[in-house]
């Protein structure tokens, strides 16, 4: 779908409507109205930068201080993280799929008024370092956000290994009063610790420091309750064996020139994906599928 053609075709009534924006920089995004909620869309990076139902503060944490220039992350909202989770020698860190600009495949709307945005991929210099394959995202807006990333290995006989993750900044009232529950039991990585092996013991854990954890062998849902907002966060994942908890506190905060100093205080990135130990290593031909979806509750 060209651009053109699709910034006309802007839907009007009852279906969900997209418009397209030059927004940040210039940088082409999409703007979903959905009878529930709204959303913004960016091709760079394929990064939704907001959702918002109606009625409700919005959902997703984005930073005052985020740089929005192709080659570099966007600080806030979902980064997609692929084909590597954190650093990697001479390479960006979280992989390349969430500093390039993706493709439009398709919009589409369906008759309750949902819209579903699909982006693919295109191929990189990066890219053909790996058995080829097909990477497309599909977002639907609605009462949800719903989030689903697949990967296809069209070798013949190589097998292609990777990490994924949908990196969700969440926004809260206060870091400090809110509670993540659904990971009592679960192995973690302590990444503050020098990657120290834990294991999760509260019911609910609350935030009084950094905290950077990749939970393992967990594909259960998790509850972010913010009293203060009288606002739960649900997020139901598929495909996912890894949960990554992280705040960057104070130090880190400060360190970060795309962050602002106090910024840690309102956001909680709960992320979902497959990473570390938790790796695909994807046969040909197959596909593997990540889906996440993101619902709130009043508390
Ligand atoms: C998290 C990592 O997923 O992302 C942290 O666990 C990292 O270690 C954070 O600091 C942010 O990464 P970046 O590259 O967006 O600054």
């Amino acid at each position: 779908m060209s651009m053109t053609a699709a910034s006309q075709g802007a839907r009007e009534g009852n279906l969900g409507r997209v418009a397209f924006l030059d927004a940040q920089n210039e940088l082409p995004m999409l703007e979903v109205t959905t009878p529930w909620s709204t959303a913004e869309l960016y091709l760079l990076g394929a990064h939704v930068t907001s959702f918002q139902k109606r009625d409700e503060p919005p959902l997703l944490f984005m930073s005052q201080c985020s740089r929005f220039v192709e080659g570099q992350p966007i600080r806030g909202g979902i980064p997609v993280i692929f084909p590597w989770f954190g650093p990697r020698e001479g390479m960006p860190q979280h992989g390349y799929a969430r500093i390039k600009s993706w493709e439009l495949k398709e919009l589409v709307h369906s008759p309750d008024g949902s819209v579903t945005v699909r982006f693919r991929f295109p191929q990189c210099p990066e890219s053909l370092v790996f058995p080829p394959h097909t990477l497309e995202y599909a977002v639907t807006v609605k009462d949800t956000l719903k989030l689903q990333f697949s990967v296809t290995n069209d070798s013949a006989e190589e097998v292609f290994t990777f990490e994924n993750c949908l990196h969700c900044y969440f926004q809260v009232s206060d870091v400090t009063a809110i509670t993540v529950a659904g990971l009592k039991g679960v192995r973690y990585l302590d990444k503050v610790a020098r990657f120290a092996e834990k294991m999760e013991q509260n019911d609910a854990i609350r935030i009084a420091s950094e905290v950077d954890r990749i939970y393992l062998d967990t594909t259960d849902p998790i509850e972010i309750a913010d009293p203060r907002l009288g606002r739960r966060i649900l997020i139901e994942k598929e495909g996912s064996a890894s949960t990554v908890v992280w705040n960057p506190w104070t130090d880190k905060s400060q360190q970060m020139p795309d962050f602002g100093n106090d910024e840690y205080s309102r956001m909680l990135c709960v992320e979902s994906g497959n990473v570390a130990a938790n790796e695909i290593r994807l046969a040909p031909g197959q596909t593997s599928s990540l889906v996440v979806n993101l619902a709130t509750r009043t508390l």
